[in-house]
């Protein structure tokens, strides 16, 4: 029809704004609501989820066992309990999602052209939630997508989750309405509470044992800035599992949701977050102000719903629910380490499940490209527009071999989807005479010219915004591009594929805070890329060694370039650290010293990335040295540095 088209043959997407544009919003958001819910379980209101929390045995318990420990009274920590509980708790309520749907309605369609969704996955999800509590798993990169779940649901007559939220709005107007469309809170830093993760993971485990709506909390922890898949957080993840474990469900289903954007709303505000300098001009509430928001163009918004996924059927073999027979089942206990281990696994895999489901856009992979050239040329002399327009075809063969799948119209010409996401992307991006330029921020009027760190800040800000479209895809390329760089690094010894693979693991170590890669899985993660570059040609693997074809060398020096700006950044990084007097430090004053050490290289054109500014960055390489060992954490904030350690890395990652 002419709302549908296929991004690849076997999933159909249609565009759910296309019926609100053609009808009235009010009669949407009045529409009949009959989902079916699981098992036809009755609906649960806010108030008897409290009231069954507050009188669980397990809650009892821990209540007792608090009070004697504080020697306090029950009653004291009950009530402490069940302030926590008001605080936290969602009330949702059919006449706010109603609301919601209408305001979203507008919303999405003044932001949008349109917002894809895959029926198939939809009709999926349809059936689980009949059959089994039901976990849904977004990805968070906007905050404009908070809601869209919901209102997907609303509109397709599937009940509508309870949202696990990480924001904390407190007790205003944003957060009640918030509450009555379905979220609950969480506070951000829990630390050792006993009570309140009590309070919070009775509450979570009765929602899955009553399944009558489904659960969505976002497995990555909370919106991720740059636009990539984060490490999972594995607190959500114990508490949702647990009823499974011990058996108190059958199954429990995980669904992983992915939401890919065009154009992100808050993409320059993330910049400048990236940079920790304040936005020039605009203050954050002003960037996201309503009126200046609402004017701009953000292109397509694409849901997709991936496959449902059993516990039960993932679990099997890994999981020993006997164990847990053994205690009564409303007493606490700490989960098992096969059950944590089992936890981690499905918290990462999911993650994984999201990256594959996620739509490449054509902007995406320009971005990957456009990094790809020398900063001046992209200011001064621009790049050919038609060079740029080929090279981004050839990636997207690339791309498809790999078996990505992109968010590619396919009515139109491919120069007229080029042109039209140039034309989105004109706040970064500008074409004149047949060639391309980064945008260069009008001056503010001053009565003096900027200094050069205002103008690199300024250009930092640009080239940070292209590099977290880059880094939609990166998960697409990461595994044969840590493979090409093990080539690369090991060119001259003509390694065979043991000594690649051990590199090819250092490399995964050290970009362990970067990238997703599933625990334990390495010999997997390596065979995929030998797999992938194989079937593009790019290697010939022999028993011997590894040679790379005539056609190889394009392939391989694209996925290096592609890594290098991590390991310019990391060399930056090391380089300080291996300076004179930083035996011991604090994160504290790590940051700012190796900013100023990577603007004093940038301006003196030695180094050329300027992804080493990005404050993320920076913790990265410091959570990996301290997990590698060549920092240590002394007491506090203050780290002490191994040099003995670092020079492995040093040695490997810069060539000696
Ligand atoms: C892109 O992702 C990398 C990899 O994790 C991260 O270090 C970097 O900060 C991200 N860049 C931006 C601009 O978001």
């Amino acid at each position: 029809g002419r709302f549908v088209y296929s991004m690849k043959c076997e999933d159909e997407f249609v565009d759910i704004l296309a019926d609100r544009r053609s009808s009235s919003d009010l009669g949407h958001a009045l529409r009949t609501f009959n989902p079916h819910p699981y098992q036809g379980a009755p609906p649960c209101s806010a108030a008897d989820l409290n009231k069954a929390v507050l009188e669980s045995q397990y809650l009892r318990y821990v209540t007792r066992e608090i009070a004697m420990e504080m020697g306090s009274s029950v009653e004291e920590v009950r009530e402490d309990a069940c302030g926590i509980l008001e605080e936290m708790s969602q009330n949702l309520q059919l006449g706010f999602i109603r609301l919601m749907a209408y305001t979203l309605t507008k919303v999405l369609k003044r932001l949008f052209t349109s917002v894809y969704v895959n029926m198939e996955g939809l009709n999926m999800l349809q059936q689980a939630v009949q059959e089994s509590p039901v976990i849904l798993m977004p990805n968070h990169r906007s905050y404009v997508d908070f809601l869209v779940i919901s209102y997907i649901l609303f509109t397709y007559d599937i009940p509508v989750p309870v949202i696990a939220a990480g924001i904390h709005f407190d007790f205003s107007i944003v957060g009640e309405i918030l509450r009555r469309s379905g979220a609950f809170f969480i506070r951000r830093a829990i630390g050792s509470d006993k009570l309140y993760w009590a309070v919070l993971s009775e509450y979570v485990k009765t929602i899955v044992r009553r399944g009558y709506a489904p659960l969505e909390f976002y497995v990555e922890g909370f919106r991720s800035r740059t636009l990539k898949s984060l490490n999972p957080k594995l607190g959500m993840m114990h508490m949702v599992l647990e009823p499974y474990f011990k058996g108190e469900v059958f199954d429990v289903t995980l669904v992983p949701i992915t939401i890919s954007y065009d154009r992100v709303l808050e993409e320059s505000l993330l910049a400048y977050e990236l940079l920790g300098v304040p936005k020039p001009k605009e203050s954050t509430m002003g960037l996201l102000k309503a009126s200046k928001v609402l004017q701009e163009d953000y292109g397509s918004m694409v849901v997709n719903f991936g496959r449902p996924l059993s516990v039960r059927e993932l679990c099997q073999g890994k999981i020993n629910r006997c164990q847990y027979n053994l205690i009564p089942r409303d007493l606490p206990q700490k989960p098992t380490t096969e059950a944590q281990a089992c936890a981690n696994w499905l918290a990462h895999l999911m993650v994984r499940m999201q990256e594959e489901g996620s739509r490449i856009s054509p902007w995406s992979l320009m971005a990957c490209l456009l990094l790809q050239a020398p900063t001046t040329v992209l200011m001064k002399e621009g790049l050919l527009w038609h060079q740029l327009t080929e090279k981004t075809l050839w990636l997207r063969k690339l791309v498809l071999d790999f078996g990505a799948h992109l968010n590619w119209p396919g009515q139109v010409s491919d120069s007229d989807v080029l042109s039209s996401t140039l034309a989105l992307h004109r706040s970064i991006l500008h074409r004149k005479a047949g060639r391309v330029y980064l945008v260069q921020e009008d001056e503010p009027a001053r009565k003096h010219p900027a200094s050069p760190e205002e103008g690199m800040i300024r250009t930092a800000a640009m080239m940070l915004m292209l590099a977290s479209y880059r880094n939609q895809s990166l998960h697409v390329f990461v595994r044969p591009a840590l493979l090409a760089s093990a080539i690369h690094i090991t060119k001259s010894t003509q390694a065979g594929e043991d000594e690649l693979f051990s590199f090819f693991r250092f490399l995964q170590e050290v970009f362990s805070y970067e990238f997703i890669f599933i625990p334990g899985e390495s010999s997997q993660d390596f065979e995929e890329a030998c797999v992938l570059l194989k079937k593009c040609e790019a290697i010939h693997i022999s028993q011997q060694e590894v040679t790379v074809s005539e056609v190889g060398l394009e392939v391989l020096s694209f996925l290096q370039a592609l890594l290098q700006p991590f390991i310019d950044s990391y060399q930056v990084m090391f380089r300080y650290l291996s300076g004179e007097g930083v035996q011991v430090f604090t994160e504290k004053h790590f940051l700012p010293a190796v900013r100023s050490l990577a603007s004093k290289l940038i301006l003196s054109g030695e180094l050329h990335t300027y992804e080493a500014l990005s404050s993320d960055t920076q913790k990265n390489v410091l959570s990996a040295l301290r997990r590698l060992a060549a920092v240590t954490k002394l007491s506090g904030w203050v780290m002490r540095l191994t040099p003995a350690n670092l020079f492995g890395f040093k040695l490997i990652l810069c060539g000696g």
